[in-house]
């Protein structure tokens, strides 16, 4: 692969939400082309934090996505956990609070002090407002400002809680680019190749329109694990961006 392609590849991350016998698989199908796994609550409840250390012994940097959602000693001891677990990247919902997102940063921290080895200290997302919400579901929850300023507050208080960047649609990602500045991480979502079936996802964008809204990495998943050779969809996808 030349410079321009593993460049590309290093900002997708590719999710594995599946069994961990298909997830063991499609790891072994992506070694050597991705570098980044995302491993969500259907894999980690299945399989456990064993699952996260088989990867990182594979060589891959991994997303543990458990958005983490419960009073701050718990999300403390979660975060540290995850870490101690192997996670290259990790999740919070910022609606826990100021004082859990800051419990959150605490845990990674001490953790990281655990791991003599560690280079890079895990980067921290806060979730703002799912995707799968609505204003009418956010009014329906007592939220009376609009979608776009909760998601806006939202981001910018878990950057003050010390957290390094948030999960957001691609659509939502220019504006938070504007709001966070050029240092913070923006994870998008519901991101198709041009031509892919979007499935379930209903505001999708193409790898290359989320990079230039200004997101830092993109998650894949279908798209690449459903394909009858996932490595072969990944090299598209990276040589599409490069
Ligand atoms: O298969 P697909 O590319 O749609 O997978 C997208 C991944 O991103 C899934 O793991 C899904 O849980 C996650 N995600 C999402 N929308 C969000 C947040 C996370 O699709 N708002």
């Amino acid at each position: 692969m030349n410079a321009g392609i593993n460049a590309a590849a290093e900002k997708i991350i590719v999710a594995l939400d599946c069994s961990p016998e298909q997830a063991r698989l499609l790891a072994a199908q992506l070694a050597g082309h991705a570098s980044w796994l995302k491993v969500g609550m259907t894999l980690f409840y299945a399989a456990g934090p064993q699952i996260v250390r088989e990867f990182k012994e594979r060589g891959f940097k991994v997303f543990v996505d458990l958005k983490l959602h419960d009073i701050p000693h718990q999300v403390r001891g979660a975060a540290h956990s995850v870490v101690l677990a192997g996670a290259d990247m990790l999740t919070v919902h910022a609606i826990g609070g100021c004082a859990m997102m800051e419990a959150a940063a605490q845990g990674i921290k001490e953790a990281g002090e655990l791991m003599p080895a560690l280079t890079k200290r895990p980067i921290s997302l806060a979730i703002t407002v799912l995707t799968s919400m609505d204003a009418a579901a956010l009014a329906a929850g007592g939220v009376t400002r609009s979608l776009s300023e909760q998601v806006a507050a939202l981001a910018l208080q878990a950057q003050r809680a010390g957290l390094d960047g948030v999960v957001a649609s691609p659509q939502e990602a220019a504006q938070l680019r504007e709001l966070l500045g050029p240092q913070a991480a923006i994870v998008t979502p519901g991101v198709r190749p041009t031509g892919a079936s979007v499935h379930d996802q209903s505001r999708v964008s193409t790898p290359a329109a989320a990079l230039a809204a200004g997101a830092s990495h993109l998650v894949i998943g279908r798209p690449i694990t459903e394909a009858d050779d996932p490595a072969a969809a990944f090299d598209a996808i990276a040589q599409e961006l490069a």
